[in-house]
């Protein structure tokens, strides 16, 4: 896939869930109810131990059923070695100009941390295909409608602390998609399962879900 459409993959659900956790075997178990629940999109972030044997392991059993990337990448070199473990998206909590022309060397978009206007403009120049407001919890949806008033062209993925209830308040404030760790993926396969599918009307009510690549 072409980066704009794996970008359009990873966005399309406009959720892009988050798997952080201290132990691999709890991220794999976690990935796996997301993706049981139907979410087509996550990202392992690389605080996770063995996170990037998890993104190699996701995306052997999953295939092009959804897109697996790594979060958390800060720098060039980790960036190289999720390329390298075959993750299709990077997502970092900053902007570090050397982690997006990794991605991008390789053909994968890569969503930057932002969260000051200046900020979004310097990550748009520098190519960033989507920008991740962190922490989003912080700043709340009129970032998102005050920012793009100015910055149109700005693809928000507000991320950190981003709940059920606010999610789509974030996409109605004109966020693309939001970033969801905790709030979506805590429980057992049940609960994620009713939460996630909760999610995904919640967030269709407020804006159709990207057209597919
Ligand atoms: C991240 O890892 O980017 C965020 O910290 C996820 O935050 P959340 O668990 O509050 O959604």
């Amino acid at each position: 896939m072409y980066r704009w459409e794996i970008t359009r993959a990873a966005l399309v659900q406009r959720v892009l869930a988050i798997v952080r956790s201290d132990s691999y075997d709890h991220a794999h178990a976690t990935a796996d109810n997301l993706l049981s629940a139907g979410i087509t999109s996550l990202e392992i972030s690389l605080t996770t131990p063995f996170a990037l044997e998890a993104v190699t392991t996701l995306i052997r059993e999953v295939g092009d059923d959804a897109v697996i990337g790594a979060g958390t990448v800060l720098d060039g070199a980790s960036a190289r070695m999720a390329v390298d473990a075959g993750a299709r998206f990077l997502v970092s909590p900053s902007l570090d100009p050397e982690v997006i022309r990794t991605g991008h060397r390789y053909g994968l978009p890569v969503f930057p941390g932002v969260a000051t206007p200046t900020e979004a403009v310097h990550a748009m120049e520098l190519g960033a295909d989507a920008l991740k407001l962190f922490p989003a919890s912080a700043y709340g949806p009129r970032w998102v409608s005050d920012v793009r008033a100015a910055l149109p062209q700005a693809a928000v993925v507000p991320t950190g602390g981003v709940t059920l209830a606010e999610a789509p308040e974030w996409v109605a404030a004109g966020a693309v998609a939001c970033g969801m760790g905790s709030a979506l993926s805590e429980g057992d396969r049940d609960t994620v399962g009713k939460r996630a599918a909760e999610l995904l009307a919640r967030l269709a009510d407020v804006a159709p879900p990207l057209d597919p690549p």
